[in-house]
C-alpha cells in the first residue's frame, strides 16, 4: 500500500521551488521601501517610513503596511487625489516644514487630515498661494481652497492602484500554479505494484 503522504517527485522540486521564489519576490514588492526613505517594522505591525528632509518634491510610491508616514522638511507642494487610499493602517503623518501650495490640489490632504488627525490641520503651514501665504492649513475653507475638478473616490485612477491590482493577481495565479504543481507531482508518473 501506498503512503498518502508521498514525497515529491525531484523532477517537481525545481519548478515549485522558482515559483516560489516569484511569490517572494511579489511580496518584497508589495513592501519595497521607497529609495529616498528608511522604513522600520514596528512591533504594533506595519511600517514606519521615514521621509524627512529628502529634499523631495513629489511624494514616493509608498509600501502597503505604511503606519507612520514621516514628510517633515521637505520641498512638497502638493498631494495628489487619492495618494493614501490604498494605505488602510496610515493614521499618523507628520508634514510639516513643506511649502504647500494651498489650491484646490490640497484639498485630498486636507481631506485625509480632517477623517484621521484633525489636530494636524493647524501645525501646517501653506506657503502660497498670496492670500494662503503663512496661513495653518486648518484656517482655509474649502472654498478658499477650491476644486479641481476631480471626484471623490478617484482611487481606480491612480497608478498606485493598478500596481497593487497586477500585485495581487500575479499573487493568486502563482499560488494556483504552485497548488497545481504540488498536486501533480503527488501522483505517480507510472504506478509501482507491489
Ligand atoms: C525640520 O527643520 C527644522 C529647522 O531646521 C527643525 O527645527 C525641525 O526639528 C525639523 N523637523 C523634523 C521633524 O525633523
Amino acid at each position: 500500500m501506498r503512503r498518502s503522504a508521498q514525497a515529491l517527485q525531484p523532477a517537481c522540486l525545481a519548478p515549485a521551488r522558482r515559483l516560489l521564489f516569484l511569490l517572494w519576490l511579489v511580496s518584497r514588492a508589495a513592501q519595497a521601501c521607497p529609495a529616498a526613505c528608511t522604513c522600520q517594522a514596528l512591533e504594533t505591525m506595519g511600517l514606519r517610513v521615514d521621509c524627512e528632509g529628502r529634499g523631495l518634491t513629489a511624494l514616493p510610491a509608498l509600501p502597503a503596511h505604511t503606519r507612520q508616514l514621516l514628510l517633515a522638511n521637505n520641498s512638497l507642494r502638493s498631494v495628489p487625489p487619492g495618494a493614501f487610499d490604498h494605505l488602510p493602517q496610515l493614521w499618523h503623518l507628520d508634514a510639516t516644514g513643506n511649502p504647500w501650495h494651498c489650491d484646490c490640489s490640497l484639498a485630498y490632504l486636507h481631506l485625509w487630515l480632517e477623517d484621521h488627525m484633525p489636530e494636524a490641520l493647524m501645525q501646517l503651514r501653506c506657503a502660497s498661494p498670496g492670500q494662503a501665504a503663512h496661513r495653518p492649513l486648518g484656517r482655509l475653507t474649502g472654498y478658499e481652497l477650491g476644486s479641481c475638478g476631480w471626484q471623490l473616490p478617484a482611487s481606480w485612477g491612480h497608478p498606485r492602484f493598478w500596481w497593487d491590482l497586477a500585485l495581487v493577481a500575479v499573487a493568486v495565479l502563482g499560488l494556483a500554479l504552485l497548488a497545481g504543481l504540488l498536486r501533480s507531482c503527488r501522483e505517480p508518473v507510472t504506478p509501482t505494484p507491489k
